[in-house]
């Protein structure tokens, strides 16, 4: 079977441009021209002056490395940037344009608005998938290397196409046979892979193990401090600089969930990365640093330990004191990639270190690629959430620019949702979260419906009615799966281990930080200042004020911070279990409704997608039955209050 091509595999046919003229520059220049062939195929290579189609490189300061323009007069485009990198980008847009049909503005300039737009795989070297839904890795199988290189290839394309300009190709919690990755033979396995990224002028990482010096070097010691320890980092730097010239730098997650970091030998953070920043530095390199650090072997009798706060308390402390080419990675909530969680506090809090925000595209905890998610509209939520650190411009996306030190050092990165499947996600649905993450990171004012609207074009091929039955299966997914799942911001109730289905109290009683505290009378976590865990403290004073008062909590988050009556009455005037017999009706049919309108789709598109979409919809609505009588019988139970609409609650 042909591999799909997702946003690619529309050609730019009946356009009035059937000349093309490409300035051969540098080694980027064979790169545009390909693409020319393959998305504009009746276009014609010609000289400047009888071309309809022209890219150029221009000195315009505000267009940066990245930006472009796409300027449409007389009859002709021109795309131009300061790089050829930019004219590549400015090349992806216009195919975007001509197929969907965007009207030409006479002068469209874009620049990112983040620098770093990175993606990470959590691909294991035995060719699993860490959280991976969508088949196997793309890039190794049976601890080899795939050298699949077309399929690369294509995935490069696709990429860049969305703007992503970074990447790592291995898990970041780093078994024993990929942390040999940064020596030979490995490397010049790396370097293939990384050699194509670099056609598209996407950068490669690695993640790396902190315990490489004990493990590769044969020493007895990872210690930070240590010397042998800084020459077995800067020596592994040279050989593996000496191999790929352009490499990134390394992705660290030490001392989280097991994984080794400079806690064991009493060392901090900064000891850590600024460790690996010295042996990275002399070729340009730079440490990405994980702050997901938690005490994952908590009591949960011990009611004082919170995990949310974890994040804050560990790298608060140290703002200011990482090298330059250190950025910190902080996921989007303090806990761990929920449907709904708060801000991390850190977007605000950090002023004096490089940092990116890291999302996760894979559906881990959001029905992992099983179910209909559409992550916009929460990516939206969070970059656009006003931290109230200023009174104006505070929002994460400002912030995260405006906060580091080294702008280019500073943006956003995520766990990819993509795997050997033929259509890269798994669920064909999936894929509109991997183009969205890469457009919205790229402009972040693009809103969900735009998103929405362009991958539906780029995809199928829709009458009127056929897209508006997909817009709104995919526009309302996200809040149908909220509606479905844990209520009111409290998470987790997944399976423990494999997250997917509900399990209430699965992790209720174990050592990972994440309780709900549901008893006869109520549920929440207590994170207030006056007699909780204190988290609330972490924000800003306005936020901090507003999440404290039960009065002025949202509601979306309000179990969050939190322990309330079943028989409390939130903003919306519902009783919070009322609300959650409400939410979890209503997900549910909502998810019946998906099923039966999918139908009328089968003629509009492919059979391919049909039948996927048609199969996992299936599974979502047997899923969400599930979610739905677990969940309202559990509270039925705990509480004794009747549902106010009587309808049928399993006793
Ligand atoms: C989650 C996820 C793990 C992952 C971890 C991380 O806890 O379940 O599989 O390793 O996040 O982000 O490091």
């Amino acid at each position: 079977m042909m591999r799909d091509t997702a946003w690619l595999s529309k050609k730019v046919h009946d356009s009035p441009y059937t000349s093309y003229y490409i300035e051969d520059t540098d080694e980027l220049t064979v790169t545009l021209l390909r693409e020319m062939a393959k998305l504009f195929p009746q276009c014609e290579r010609s000289n400047q002056e009888d071309s309809s189609l022209q890219f150029k490189l221009v000195e315009i300061e505000a267009l940066g490395k990245e930006g472009f323009e796409i300027l449409h007069m007389d009859g002709k485009i021109i795309v131009q940037a300061n790089t050829t990198n930019g004219l590549l980008y400015g090349m992806f847009q216009l195919h975007q344009d001509l197929v969907t049909k965007n009207e030409l503005k006479p002068v469209f300039r874009s620049v990112p608005d983040q620098a770093v737009r990175m993606l990470n795989h959590w691909d294991n070297f035995d060719g699993s998938v860490e959280r991976g839904y969508a088949g196997d890795s793309l890039f190794y199988d049976n601890n080899q290397f795939r050298k699949n290189y077309d399929t690369i290839r294509e995935y490069a394309r696709l990429l860049k196409a969305i703007g992503i300009n970074a990447l790592t190709i291995n898990n970041v919690n780093v078994h024993k046979e990929e942390t040999f990755f940064i020596t030979q033979p490995y490397l010049s396995e790396v370097k293939a892979i990384a050699e194509i990224f670099k056609e598209y002028g996407l950068t490669l990482y690695l993640s790396i193990n902190f315990a490489a010096p004990i493990s590769v070097g044969g020493l007895t010691t990872a210690d930070p401090l240590d010397e042998d320890v800084n020459k077995f980092w800067a020596d592994a730097a040279n050989e593996i600089y000496a191999e790929i010239p352009y490499f990134g730098g390394f992705v660290v997650k030490a001392d989280s969930e097991g994984e080794p970091g400079p806690f064991v030998y009493d060392r901090n953070h900064d000891d850590g990365a600024n460790m690996l920043a010295r042996a990275l530095q002399p070729h340009g390199g730079i440490v990405i640093w994980r702050c997901f650090v938690y005490n994952h072997l908590q009591d949960w009798r011990d009611r004082s330990i919170d995990r949310a706060r974890a994040a804050y308390d560990n790298f608060m402390p140290l703002d200011g004191n990482f090298d330059d080419n250190v950025i910190l990675q902080i996921k989007n909530g303090p806990i761990d990639f929920q449907v709904r969680e708060p801000v991390s506090p850190l977007f605000g809090g950090l002023t004096k270190t490089n940092h990116v925000l890291e999302f996760q595209v894979a559906q881990e905890y959001t029905g992992q690629q099983k179910h209909v998610c559409y992550l916009m509209p929460m990516w939206k939520d969070v970059l656009d959430f006003d931290t109230k650190h200023h009174k104006e411009n505070a929002t994460v996306k400002e912030l995260l620019p405006k906060n580091s030190p080294n702008i280019q050092r500073s943006g956003i990165s995520a766990v990819v949702n993509v795997g050997i499947d033929n259509n890269w996600t798994g669920h064909k649905l999936a894929q509109v979260n991997l183009y969205g993450y890469g457009k919205l990171i790229w402009n972040n004012a693009i809103t969900s419906e735009e998103v929405l609207d362009q991958w539906l074009d780029l995809t199928f091929d829709l009458t009127p009615k056929g897209k508006e039955i997909l817009t709104e299966i995919i526009a309302t997914s996200y809040q149908t799966y909220e509606n479905y799942t844990a209520p009111l911001g409290i998470g987790f109730m997944v399976r423990p281990n494999h997250h997917y289905g509900p399990d209430i109290d699965g992790y209720e009683y174990d050592r990972w930080g994440t309780y709900h505290f549901a008893d006869r009378n109520g549920i929440g976590v207590n994170r207030t200042l006056k007699d909780g865990t204190g988290y609330a403290r972490q924000y800003a004073d306005a936020r901090f004020e507003e999440y404290e008062n039960i009065e002025t909590c949202p509601d979306d988050i309000v179990l969050f911070f939190h322990h309330l009556p079943y028989t409390h009455v939130l903003h919306s005037g519902k009783t919070v279990v009322q609300h959650i017999y409400d939410t979890h009706f209503e997900g549910y049919e909502k998810v019946e409704e998906y099923v039966k309108v999918w139908e009328q789709l089968k003629d509009e598109v492919d059979e391919a997608s049909y039948n996927n979409v048609r199969e996992r919809l299936a599974e979502q609505k047997r899923c969400a039955l599930e979610w739905r009588d677990q969940i309202n019988t559990y509270f039925y139970r705990k509480s004794g209050i009747a549902d106010e609409h009587k309808r049928q609650i399993y006793g």
